[in-house]
């Protein structure tokens, strides 16, 4: 692991997530911790040059407020506190926080006062990002006030010797300006913290890694050729090669193409020496799925007749030492805190079979953002096509086209998207895009095409911009370019007579339509 270390303590903030992104983006390696898995012998063996205390929706001042051992205090580290993080350091430390008369929320001005801490970068008055219903009223002794707003006397304090920071606004977001500077100032210059997390060094000590604990040993992989479980593929296969057996179910519910792109990277013809089975299984989904119009139903069989299939699969291959997953940081961050209320059950192709007859399981990615894990497969060698590939849910297909799945409506929906797809392509907005798709909807409509009457299905276009897929805002695509896909979309691909965008943001809609 790097040497240099920053540790997040999360008090249940919203962007812990992009706090975390953002050390890392100054190749310093960081974790989140939950608050109550803090404790002092943990601490002392992380040695993190550094602390962060998250923003979270409690006051401080409340007796049931998170909080964790004074003793961070006395470490001798810097630690910088966030929003709620800074009110808690503000409490612990015999500040005062109150109820503020006037609550901030979003792009606020914040005047800077001095500009000797965290806030160097900063300017006089510097945009933030605010989202706060209590404030600092008195800082604690050994404090300087180094910012202010209209409505909030500590928007910024911070105690230099002790190496104590408190921001009430939120540098993480984008919308606060220079805010990205700030936690790079916290961690490189008063942490002083040196580089040392990249992703070519990562990449090298995994492959070590798994060669020391796989030894002769056999692991099996569930490959469904998006980024993450293609990205473990390739780094197993440049850590122990033939001792993989990557499995790649096709289901029948792909983009266009897709099966024969993953197999021509990971299969016989391929760059890497390991043994690939693809599993033709289209009919059989599509049978299990006729006549089921309900999403979540759609949803669950896809999910358990994926494992079925893998589990076949698996008896057949025998026993196996490992099976490796490609779960990345999210997804652990996610799990860790206990998943509100389930708005669509989510399946993903790396998820763990009962019947798997394996010792352990391996995670290479657990501890990778998405763009760390597209950046080290660039390094192992993976092309762009698979690299930058964009999100595509477990049920794949299944949950794009609205209501009954059927072969027929799979290759229209297959051949719409990949117009749309091209066209986004050719226009060059693919990388400014977070997530684009075609879907079919169970709509049919009263057309005319040459003299003839048409009933013919409706294709709704979706594309949204989004930083973590929780919210999402339609994305503004060019009428043009809209206009030249809806053209190619209706005149090429059979019993499709009309086009849709769809406009909604998340929430209230989602990502995915069903
Ligand atoms: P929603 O539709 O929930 O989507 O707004 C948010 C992001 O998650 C993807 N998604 C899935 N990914 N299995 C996955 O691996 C799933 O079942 C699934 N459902 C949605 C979706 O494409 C978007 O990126």
């Amino acid at each position: 692991m790097a040497e240099n270390r920053i540790l997040i303590i999360d008090f249940g903030g919203q962007y812990d997530q992009l706090i975390a992104r953002r050390v890392r983006e100054c190749s310093v390696y960081s974790e989140i911790w939950d608050y109550s898995d803090v404790d002092m012998a943990r601490i002392a063996g992380f040695a993190p040059k550094g602390i962060i205390f998250t923003g979270g929706p409690q006051s401080a001042y409340r007796s049931e407020a998170p909080s964790v051992d004074d003793g961070l205090f006395g470490l001798g580290i810097p630690i910088l506190g966030i929003c709620y993080g800074a009110q808690y350091m503000a409490h612990r430390l015999g500040g005062h926080i109150s109820s503020a008369p006037t609550s901030e929320y979003g792009r606020t001005e914040v005047r800077v006062t001095d500009r000797s801490g965290v806030l160097q970068p900063a300017e006089e008055v510097n945009i933030c990002w605010m989202s706060h219903t209590d404030y600092i009223s008195q800082p604690p002794d050994g404090f300087r006030i180094t910012a202010l707003t209209e409505h909030c006397p500590v928007a910024a304090m911070e105690d230099q010797k002790r190496g104590f920071y408190a921001l009430q606004f939120h540098p993480e977001v984008n919308h606060t300006v220079h805010g990205a500077d700030f936690i790079r100032r916290f961690v490189l210059d008063i942490c002083d913290c040196e580089q040392d997390w990249k992703m070519d060094s990562f990449g090298d000590r995994k492959i070590r890694e798994i060669r020391e604990k796989v030894g002769e040993g056999k692991v099996l992989l569930a490959l469904s050729g998006g980024v993450d479980s293609s990205v473990v593929a390739a780094l197993l296969a440049k850590a122990i090669g033939p001792q993989l057996t990557c499995v790649f179910v096709d289901h029948g519910l792909l983009r266009k193409d897709e099966a024969a792109q993953v197999a021509s990277v990971f299969g016989e013809q391929g760059d890497f020496d390991i043994r690939f089975r693809k599993i033709d299984v289209a009919q059989r989904f599509y049978g299990k799925l006729a006549g089921v119009t309900e999403p979540e139903k759609k949803r669950k069989i896809i999910g358990e007749e994926f494992i079925r299939v893998f589990e076949e699969t698996a008896k057949e291959i025998g026993k196996v030492d490992y099976l490796a997953q490609g779960t990345i940081y999210p997804d652990i961050i996610e799990s860790g805190r206990g998943k509100s209320a389930v708005i669509k059950s989510h399946h993903n192709v790396g998820g763990l079979p009962d019947h798997v007859d394996f010792r352990e399981i391996i995670e290479p990615l657990r501890m990778l953002f998405k763009d760390e894990v597209r950046q080290l497969g660039r390094e192992l060698g993976l092309p762009d096509s698979l690299v930058n590939r964009q999100p595509f849910p477990g049920p794949g297909l299944g949950i794009r086209i609205i209501g009954e799945v059927t072969e027929e409506k799979v290759h229209m929906v297959q051949e719409a998207d990949a117009i749309f797809r091209e066209e986004v392509a050719k226009a060059g907005l693919a990388g400014s895009i977070s997530q684009y798709y075609a879907a079919l909807t169970n709509i049919r409509t009263v057309g005319v095409m040459g003299d003839f009457r048409t009933y013919d299905y409706a294709v709704a276009l979706r594309a949204v911009e989004t930083s973590d897929f929780m919210t999402a805002e339609a994305s503004r695509i060019p009428w043009e370019i809209l206009e030249r896909v809806m053209n190619r979309i209706v005149g090429e691909v059979d019993h499709v007579n009309r086009v849709f965008y769809d406009l909604t943001s998340k929430p209230p809609g989602t990502v995915e339509m069903e």
